[in-house]
């Protein structure tokens, strides 16, 4: 393996341990509620099982009359609550195996997939994040999905972070348009889904800020980035190559023009 190979290796590394902590983040705080309710409930039974105790103690020759009544709600109760536990501690259950399906490895697997509804989710999941980082922002997001694309097979965790990153980067120039541009400048994303000869073809178009002839040379560098500290790795476009090239066997291609906006273009070949 060459220093450069070495080195991307490592950076993908890096990159997958970065979002392994977030997912770990997101996975403590997703579980944190189901595991409440198998404690809380788990503690109420738990109570309600020394009153049972008491009854029963006080009752040596059989269960009172008037104390039945008691038993029985006490009973009922108790299976509700156990049906609660189970009910949330297979929440829990099924929420870690989601997890270990993605950390182990088996995202390398190329599963038949709804491209349409995969790049639809993914779109929307970064305008949120954009939503939430610069409240108040609005962008106009035009949609054209073809939604009678048989399920084709691409490895689906690769294929949501190209469209993430792509996505983010769209999001990101207009943003910073609007920091500088007139007051009727309206941002405007347009994503399309359809087929051409056998190919998948996924466009992501925004009217940002463009790139200069220096961005679109370097741009597929490994930490090249024109954003302030903190805001860009200058991973996501090398990253986004490397899943539709290398690994879909297909082909990323853009066009842009500085102050009027970038579109790029995923061609991914229909795998039989
Ligand atoms: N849609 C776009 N419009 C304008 N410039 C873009 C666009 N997409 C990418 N670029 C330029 O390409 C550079 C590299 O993009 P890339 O996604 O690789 O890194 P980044 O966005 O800077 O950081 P990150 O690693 O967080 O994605 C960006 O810093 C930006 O200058
Ligand atoms: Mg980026």
């Amino acid at each position: 393996m060459g220093q450069i190979e070495q080195l991307q290796e490592q950076l993908k590394n890096q990159e997958k341990l970065a979002s392994l902590g977030l997912l770990s983040a997101g996975i403590a705080h997703e579980l944190q509620n189901p595991l409440n309710f198998v404690i809380n409930f788990s503690k109420m039974s738990e109570k309600l099982v020394d009153d049972l105790e008491e009854i029963i103690a006080d009752s040596s020759d059989g269960i009172a009359e008037e104390d039945r009544e008691e038993v029985a709600d006490i009973m009922a109760d108790l299976k509700e609550n156990m049906a609660k536990i189970i009910e949330h501690g297979e929440r829990a259950t099924s929420i870690i195996q989601g997890i270990l399906l993605v950390s182990r490895g088996k995202e390398d697997e190329f599963i038949p997939t709804d491209i349409s509804k995969l790049v639809k989710e993914y779109v929307w999941l970064s305008y949120h994040a954009m939503r939430a980082k610069y409240k108040g922002f609005n962008i106009s997001i035009h949609e054209s999905y073809d939604t009678t694309i048989p399920r084709i097979m691409v490895i689906p965790q690769d294929l949501s972070r190209a469209v993430l990153n792509v996505m983010n980067n769209a999001c990101y120039a207009v943003w910073d348009k609007a920091q500088k541009a007139p007051e009727d400048y309206a941002p405007e994303i347009s994503i399309s889904v359809s087929t051409a000869e056998g190919n998948v073809i996924i466009t992501i178009a925004d009217n940002g800020e463009g790139m200069t002839e220096e961005v679109k040379q370097r741009l597929f560098e490994n930490f090249f980035t024109t954003k302030p500290i903190g805001q860009g790795t200058g991973l996501g476009m090398s990253i986004t190559r490397d899943i539709i090239e290398n690994k879909h066997g297909g082909k990323i291609a853009f066009t842009s023009e500085l102050g009027k906006g970038t579109t790029f273009t995923f061609t991914i070949p229909i795998k039989k």
